[in-house]
């Protein structure tokens, strides 16, 4: 029987990395975590029992190269789920990936807009930036890659958009709420990822994750769910002008992990 390709998840136990995990493992996919020694919250150590009694092995390591080296050594696939402001900080995955020699194909952290296609605002332009600078490294080192775009992530922005578990009778609407957004379920992208990282096809590419049932503006997403509570929310709008204010006070790094 053909092995399975053995999959180490970075950040795999945060928001999206968890779902990476879970996706990996279920796969059938002997997989590891990778994750920081000092991590004793109590949300984690529940998280890391359910992962072990999953089949995931734990390794514990610092972001520094012998370290990062040893773990690559163990797999065939390399998937980054670091938050935004450690982008950069995947120069030393990359290296190590180099140096290693073994590796099958890196999914790269970001998980969001194709940077090459959206003109976004000041804040988040220098993350794309940040993101183009990590492919061109991944690219110019030869290691095989997958980037992943997986648009907005629905729990998370569902959540932004409505605050369903507030009980609000007020809701924000950014812009006249027409602008239309691709929301994919978080399982569904974790899944994908997985299933790319795997397939000869996505060597080397881009992967927009772009189902156009998915495709919804917020005022049809308020109707859904006005349908579904029985309730008429009242709508306080964001012109643009004050979104482009809050962008320049909001950190983006603040505003996208939780
Ligand atoms: N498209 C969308 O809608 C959307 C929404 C949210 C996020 N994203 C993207 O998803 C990716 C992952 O973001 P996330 O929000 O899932 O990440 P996260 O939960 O904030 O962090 C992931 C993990 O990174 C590790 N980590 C955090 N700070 C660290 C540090 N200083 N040094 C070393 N490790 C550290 C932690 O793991 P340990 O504690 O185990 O070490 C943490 O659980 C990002 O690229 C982000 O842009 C996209």
């Amino acid at each position: 029987m053909e092995r399975k390709n053995r999959i180490v998840v970075f950040g795999g136990s945060g928001y999206i990395g968890k779902h990476l995990v879970k996706a990996s493992i279920s796969l059938g996919h002997p997989t590891i975590l990778y994750t920081r020694p000092s991590q004793t919250l109590p949300s984690k150590t529940q998280l890391y029992k359910d992962f072990i009694s999953m089949g995931v092995t734990l390794v514990q390591g610092e972001l520094e190269h012998e370290q990062i080296l040893g773990v690559i050594k163990e797999v065939d696939i390399v998937i980054c789920a670091l938050p935004l402001p450690l982008l950069m900080e995947q120069l030393k995955i990359i290296e190590a990936i180099k140096v290693a020699g073994n590796i099958k194909r890196f999914i790269p952290t970001g998980f969001g807009a194709e940077e090459d296609r959206i003109n976004p605002l000041p804040p988040f332009q220098a993350v794309l930036d940040e993101k183009r600078k990590i492919r061109k490294k991944i690219e110019s080192a030869g290691i095989p890659y997958t980037a992943i775009y997986a648009n907005c992530f629905a729990a998370y922005f569902i959540n932004y958009l409505l605050h369903p578990h507030q009980n609000l009778n007020n809701i924000n609407v950014y812009g006249n709420g027409e602008a239309k957004a691709v929301l994919n379920y978080e399982e569904d992208i974790a899944m994908l990822t997985v299933k790319a990282a795997n397939d000869p096809r996505t060597l080397n590419r881009v992967l927009t994750c772009r189902p156009p049932k998915n495709i919804i503006s917020q005022n049809e997403l308020i109707s859904f769910w006005e349908q579904k509570c029985s309730q008429t929310f009242t709508k306080t709008f964001i012109a643009e002008e004050q979104l482009v204010n809050l962008s320049q006070s909001n950190s983006i790094y603040l505003s996208i992990s939780f």
